[in-house]
């Protein structure tokens, strides 16, 4: 098995592409909101971290978690298709968790579009249970569910 690059913080040059991953890969079908200089607000906030994976210039997997005091919130995840189901989204998220674990929060919320059992099974297999369904929360157009994890229960160690 190919090991995998290690997470670093997002710096500004990485904004246009991240926000191309997310139009192409997460967006699809609604328009296009995490756009480059949104991605630069969220990498220069205080209370957000952009995370990436890339390997040789090419970004391979993001991440964006905002921290606020009881909890944090999973703004975007996305790896490219190319590298899914090699390990890449449970290592981006588990460090995103472990800054929040570390910081204290309890738990950490997540929406995912309905429309896609793929993701629903990644976050399932990483401990993070339904709440509820928010009918037209994307654009008014798909539905979101509403997902929760909290923390210290399981999955977060192993995180680095
Ligand atoms: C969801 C996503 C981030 C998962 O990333 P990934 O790197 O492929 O996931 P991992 O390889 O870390 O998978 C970890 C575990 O999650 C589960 N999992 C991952 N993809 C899955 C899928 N398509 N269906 C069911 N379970 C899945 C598996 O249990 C997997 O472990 P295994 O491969 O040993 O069986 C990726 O598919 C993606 O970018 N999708 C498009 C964007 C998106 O949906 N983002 C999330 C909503 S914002």
């Amino acid at each position: 098995m190919l090991a995998i690059p290690s997470v670093r913080l997002a710096t500004p040059g990485d904004a246009r592409a991240i926000a191309g991953l997310s139009r192409d890969f997460i967006e699809y079908g609604l328009g296009w909101s995490y756009t480059p200089e949104r991605i630069l607000r969220a990498i220069r906030s205080r209370t957000t971290n952009v995370a990436v994976i890339e390997d040789r210039g090419d970004l391979l997997a993001v991440g964006i978690m905002d921290y606020g005091d009881a909890a944090a919130h999973l703004v975007l995840l996305g790896v490219q298709p190319a590298q899914r189901r090699r390990g890449l989204g449970r290592h981006i998220l588990l460090w995103l968790e472990q800054c929040a674990l570390t910081a204290g929060l309890e738990k950490i919320g997540v929406e995912v579009r309905a429309d896609n059992p793929g993701a629903i099974g990644f976050y399932a297999a990483l401990g993070y249970g339904a709440r509820s369904r928010v009918p037209g929360y994307y654009r008014g157009v798909v539905d979101a569910v509403r997902l929760e994890k909290v923390l210290g229960s399981t999955g977060v160690e192993g995180a680095g």
